[in-house]
């Protein structure tokens, strides 16, 4: 489990026991401290690369088991490649294969922040460590048993020695801020729906007042008195309770418009009484991860006491069909005044934030809004696993948020908008309606109909993360089912372009 892992920091010394990591360029060169440290193995360490054809490609690893003259247990040396101009998504892979090394029993670790260049700047040792942090990550609360081979240690000490340890220190702060909201994230996306329904959701967004974020949770009553009928709507079948969760860090100057958040939380998708086929519905409890999103995010936000004004504002329902579900046909009044006819009652998520997003603009006049929602499945068809779509009213927004996706390997790629899509939603009966005509461009009309809730004059950017929030390729980092995907974008896009 991710609180098992004890980290630490030190200044360079071969270490006495454990498994010892070491990194080396794509030339098999070693910076001095660990060629230092791994001296009394060195010829030892050529043949082994001989043998093995290790040349120190990025993300090859050679592995040693009791290395002769050296006093640990195991060395591995991980390929860094090319080790010019590295990228935070570089550093945030080395410490993500780095952990991956370790044996499943493995209790104690260094991993020397080194490369032929020499120490790694504070910044990089940071984001080395985060990556540890992040590939050690599991969600196993729910297993009572383990063969023996897969029993891990109690707990795991993993020592990154660094250069200048004060300074790492300091800027590993900031960055196990974010990595805990990126955990947290997971976390929820990971929780069954049995457990986290609305009400248990909205209760563990309160825990994020311990880190100055203030939490509003808006239950039924107050729902019902802002006309937010379109969400209310999605929530009706289920006897599980609908909430909404506004949530504020307030770290830069008062006054100042706040950057907003906006995440859809279905805490359970059937499809309602458009119910979806049984195959793979259970990933349906991940259909709240935009919402996962932006509490993790929020908590990033107030644990590094970001200089920037930030709401948070995620829906939260479930999608059952009961005797008192909506119906195909149905139609709503959302809290904007346009009625809604529901032609699907699966094409739910869009219904949610309409709402959401109408509310967040009028309350709080942000300077930009931001949504994440697990909206479509057309989005996968469109993308991949790699990207999640955006679509946006600002190409400013778009750009920085472009910019944000390759810096930290959360990668977005636009998607278009236009008058043409728009029609398709239009409704005979009511303003508009919840699916397009065809199946062709749903990502696309599913976006459109969210911005029928967006004012012109707000910039607004929607993310589909369909496809990158869960069950994505494993990465480096994330070897559990949900990502935690954005946490780390949205942190990146408020720190280079929002704080004073
Ligand atoms: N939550 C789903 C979309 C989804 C599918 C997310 C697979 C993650 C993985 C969403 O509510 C949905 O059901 N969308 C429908 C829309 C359709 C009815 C217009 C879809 O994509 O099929
Ligand atoms: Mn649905
Ligand atoms: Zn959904």
């Amino acid at each position: 489990m991710s609180d098992a892992l004890k980290l630490a920091f030190s200044p360079f010394a071969a270490p006495a026991r454990g498994v010892f990591v070491v990194f080396c360029d794509g030339g098999l060169k070693f910076g001095p401290a660990t060629a230092k440290a791994i001296a009394p193995a060195a010829g030892l360490v050529a043949r082994a690369a001989k043998a093995e054809n290790f040349t120190g490609k990025s993300g090859a690893a050679l592995e040693l088991a009791v290395p002769e003259g050296l006093k640990v247990s195991r060395l591995v040396v991980i390929g860094a490649g090319d080790t010019k101009g590295l990228e935070q998504k570089d550093l945030l892979k080395l410490g993500g294969l780095a952990m991956g090394k370790l044996p499943v029993a493995a209790a104690e670790a260094t991993v020397f922040a080194e490369l032929p260049g020499g120490a790694l700047k504070a910044g990089q040792a940071a984001d080395l460590a985060q990556g540890i942090v992040l590939r050690a990550y599991a969600f196993d609360r729910y297993k009572t048993k383990r063969k023996d081979d897969e029993k891990p240690p109690a707990r795991r000490n993993v020592t990154v020695a660094v250069g200048d340890v004060a300074a790492v220190r300091k800027a590993y702060a900031v960055n196990e801020a974010i990595s805990g909201g990126v955990l947290l994230a997971r976390d929820l996306v990971n929780e069954p729906a049995n457990v986290l329904y609305p009400e248990e959701f909205a209760r563990r967004a309160q825990a994020l007042k311990k880190s100055g974020v203030a939490v509003e949770v808006l239950d039924l009553k107050a729902l019902k008195k802002l006309g937010m009928n379109a969400l209310l709507g999605v929530g009706q079948g289920s006897r599980r309770e609908s909430r909404v969760v506004v949530m504020r860090w307030n770290g830069g100057k008062a006054g100042d418009a706040p950057v907003a958040f906006i995440g859809k939380g279905v805490c359970f998708d059937t499809g309602g009484i458009s119910i979806k086929p049984a195959n793979a519905m259970e990933d349906m409890k991940g259909d709240m991860a935009g919402a996962a999103c932006v509490v993790g995010l929020l908590q990033a936000l107030g644990a590094r006491k970001a200089k920037v004004n930030a709401v948070g504002v995620i829906g939260l329902v479930e999608n059952m069909p009961d005797g008192n579900a909506q119906r195909p046909g149905d139609i709503v009044t959302s809290m904007s005044g346009q009625t809604i006819e529901i032609i699907n009652t699966d094409a739910e998520g869009r219904l949610v934030l309409g709402d959401v997003t109408w509310y967040t603009a009028k309350r709080f006049k942000p300077k930009f809004m931001v949504d994440l929602a697990t909206l479509t499945g057309a989005i996968i068809v469109a993308l991949g696993q790699e990207y999640a779509g955006m679509f946006a009213n600002d190409d400013k927004l778009a750009e920085r948020l472009t910019k944000a996706g390759e810096a930290t390997g959360e990668k977005v790629w636009r998607m278009p908008l236009g008058p043409e899509f728009d029609k398709q939603i239009d409704s005979k009966f009511a303003d508009m309606k919840n699916t397009g005509g065809s199946r062709w461009g749903g990502a696309i009309t599913a976006a459109q109909f969210i911005k029928r809730f967006v004012d012109d004059k707000t910039p607004w950017a929607h993310l589909d993360i369909a496809g990158t929030a869960f069950d994505s390729r494993q990465t480096d980092i994330n070897k559990s089912w949900a990502s935690g995907w954005g946490v780390r974008l949205l942190d990146r896009l408020v720190k280079d372009y929002y704080e004073k």
